[in-house]
């Protein structure tokens, strides 16, 4: 194939990102790893399933960063993952040096690379990716509205028993504790998600959705969720390979939107071609606004504890 997409990290996210994009035929894929033999046999496996699963995608694997060479575009997976009771930032520091050293990497190997990062704690991350490489704000996004976005979209299609991709849903701000899902945006077919379902029910699906990741964390003991965060993220590099332009929410470097600036958070952006293409400001309520800036607020604290 013509298209490159290098993975860094080939544990369970970053694997099923390889597989759901060599699925796809949209690219080969270079799964990286510190662990010798975990990217290659995936790797190996991955593309033994090609012939049924009808792709031909090479996927290979490596522990060497100089195999992302002409990489069009990069998906940051390495990093710790939570255990259980603990929140995404507990991983802040430990993460900031494997995404520090990666992104150091992706600008010496793959300077002219798309890069979407999905380590957690994910909005600061995504800023550090920002930073150390030194890409336009527009090469650098975070995964995590999409996702938050698909597990609202999820339990509200289980609320009514309807088909879950006739739910569409807009989650915003961090990927955290402070997430705003916005009902107002949420709809079942086109009809306002408040028509059918109480507030009370609504008020119970949107912490649900706020704490989706922690919910799966608990039931796995080891480890955090990966089809959904993958499936999401691969969303994310088809809008850009195939030039979507598709109006999704992703963490998005802000310059004076929303009233933020100098900081990733989850808003609504046109992604295509040129990566994040614009941010859509959406004329928010006063109550909407403030759960966002108070989102804003928290990730700026975060950035402090790693040197920003
Ligand atoms: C989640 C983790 C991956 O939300 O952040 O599942």
């Amino acid at each position: 194939m013509n298209r490159k997409v290098a993975v860094i990290g080939a544990g369970n996210v970053g694997a099923s990102v390889a597989q759901y994009v060599a699925e796809a035929n949209l690219a080969d894929v270079v799964m990286v790893d510190i662990l010798e033999g975990i990217p290659q046999g995936k790797a190996l496996d991955l593309t033994q399933a090609g012939p049924v699963r009808m792709y031909n995608a090479h996927v290979t694997g490596t522990n060497d960063y100089k195999d992302i060479e002409g990489a069009d575009l990069v998906v940051m997976t390495a990093g710790l993952a939570r255990k259980p009771g603990m929140s995404r930032e507990d991983l802040l520091k430990a993460n900031a040096d494997i995404v520090g050293g990666a992104a150091d990497n992706i600008k010496k190997f793959a300077p002219k690379s798309f890069v979407i990062v999905v380590t957690n704690p994910l909005d600061i991350m995504t800023y550090h990716m920002f930073k150390r490489t030194g890409f336009e704000a527009n090469r650098v996004c975070g995964q995590a509205g999409i996702l938050d976005s698909i597990r609202f979209r999820t339990f509200v299609a289980m609320e009514l028993g309807v088909a879950m991709t006739d739910v569409q849903a807009m989650v915003l701000g961090g990927h955290g504790d402070t997430m705003v899902p916005l009902p107002r945006y949420t709809t079942i077919g086109g009809v306002p998600i408040g028509e059918l379902i109480s507030a009370e029910r609504i008020k119970a699906i949107s912490d649900r959705t706020r704490d989706g990741g922690a919910e799966i964390v608990k039931l796995l003991k080891s480890g955090s969720a990966y089809y959904a965060p993958a499936a999401a993220t691969v969303e994310m590099v088809k809008a850009i390979l195939l030039d979507e332009k598709r109006v999704i929410p992703l963490s998005a470097y802000l310059t004076g939107q929303y009233g933020m600036k100098d900081l990733y958070i989850g808003v609504p952006a046109v992604l295509g071609a040129h990566g994040v293409e614009k941010i859509l400001e959406l004329k928010l309520g006063k109550d909407e606004l403030d759960l966002l800036q108070k989102s804003g607020q928290t990730y700026k604290g975060f950035l402090k504890e790693i040197g920003y």
